[in-house]
């Protein structure tokens, strides 16, 4: 049953936002491994560094695998057209967008949000998310055939204090995907959302907290988060079942973790 995932995947180009760390660096290292080479990644982020160092760790593995580093500033909006039909031939043609690039930026309560991460979050997880989704979706629709994997969040239904923009953002991205997964109903091309709760990934929390490691390290005290391979599993396993199979919403979070708001309460009685 299983051996079918790498024959499923076989030859297919898989563009991620957001490659460089967390769960979109464990999603094209997951996609890697499940089709043993035998696939081509388009890795975008704005870290070029990292994505470089992700594609030699990879091609030293699976001497098959294609991979193409990209800068893409997702909150850039005026920039993905531009990328998007910049990619090179061989990896212009996308079967499967991972949109997981993504952020929340502090815990501040409504009235006290900096309207500049009020526009980061916005333009990150919502703007230039539907911006990249109409090229692909385009695209895909002219091959009737095509997997939209979506980087949502327990956030997006379960909204907490302290999360006021980043679960606007995450209850937005949800929207914009059930309708995208209603106007497609009745073709090939499947529209799936991951909603995961706390995750230990590579640099969330200390995002969230800008940079400071010992706030960031707190929210997963006393919890067994998931970690950010717990979330590539799901997203490889959603784009490798058979054609006609849509995973379509999949919420996941650690068994014993706490509700967001007690998780988040420590910091904002600080
Ligand atoms: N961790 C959690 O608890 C959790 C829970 C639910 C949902 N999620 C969602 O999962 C997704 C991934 O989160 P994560 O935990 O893996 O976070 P992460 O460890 O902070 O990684 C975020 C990735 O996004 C990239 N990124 C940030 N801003 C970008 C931009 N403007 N343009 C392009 N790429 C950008 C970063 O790379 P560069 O800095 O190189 O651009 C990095 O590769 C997000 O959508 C997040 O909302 C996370």
């Amino acid at each position: 049953m299983f051996g079918n995932i790498a024959k499923r995947l076989a030859g297919k180009t898989i563009l991620i936002t957001g490659a460089s760390a967390g769960i979109g660096k464990a999603t094209a290292q997951s996609f890697a491994e499940a089709s043993n080479g035998d696939i081509k990644l388009v890795l975008a982020a704005r870290r070029l560094e990292k994505l470089d160092a992700l594609r030699d760790e990879l091609s030293a593995k699976y001497p098959k695998l294609k991979v193409y580093p990209v800068i893409l500033d997702v909150s850039k909006i005026e920039t993905i057209e531009p990328f998007f039909k910049g990619l090179p031939q061989e990896f212009g043609t996308i079967d499967v967008l991972v949109n997981n690039a993504g952020k929340a930026l502090g815990l501040d309560p409504i009235g006290s949000v900096n309207p500049k991460d009020v526009d980061v979050m916005f333009q990150t997880n919502v703007l230039g998310m539907i911006q990249l989704t109409q090229l692909v979706v385009a695209q895909m629709k002219q091959r009737n055939k095509g997997d939209i994997i979506q980087l949502g969040s327990v956030a997006g239904r379960n909204p907490y204090p302290g999360g006021g923009i980043y679960c606007a953002t995450k209850a937005a991205l949800r929207s914009f995907t059930h309708v995208l997964r209603e106007e497609l109903i009745n073709t090939r091309i499947r529209v799936m959302e991951i909603e995961p709760g706390n995750v230990e990934s590579d640099e969330f929390s200390l995002m969230r907290f800008r940079g400071d490691k010992s706030r960031a390290k707190k929210v997963y005290e006393n919890s067994e988060p998931l970690t950010q391979e717990d979330i590539a599993e799901l997203v490889v396993f959603a784009a490798s079942r058979r054609e006609n199979t849509v995973i379509a919403e999949s919420l996941i979070f650690g068994t014993n973790q706490a509700s967001a708001y007690h998780l988040y309460k420590g910091s904002l009685d600080n």
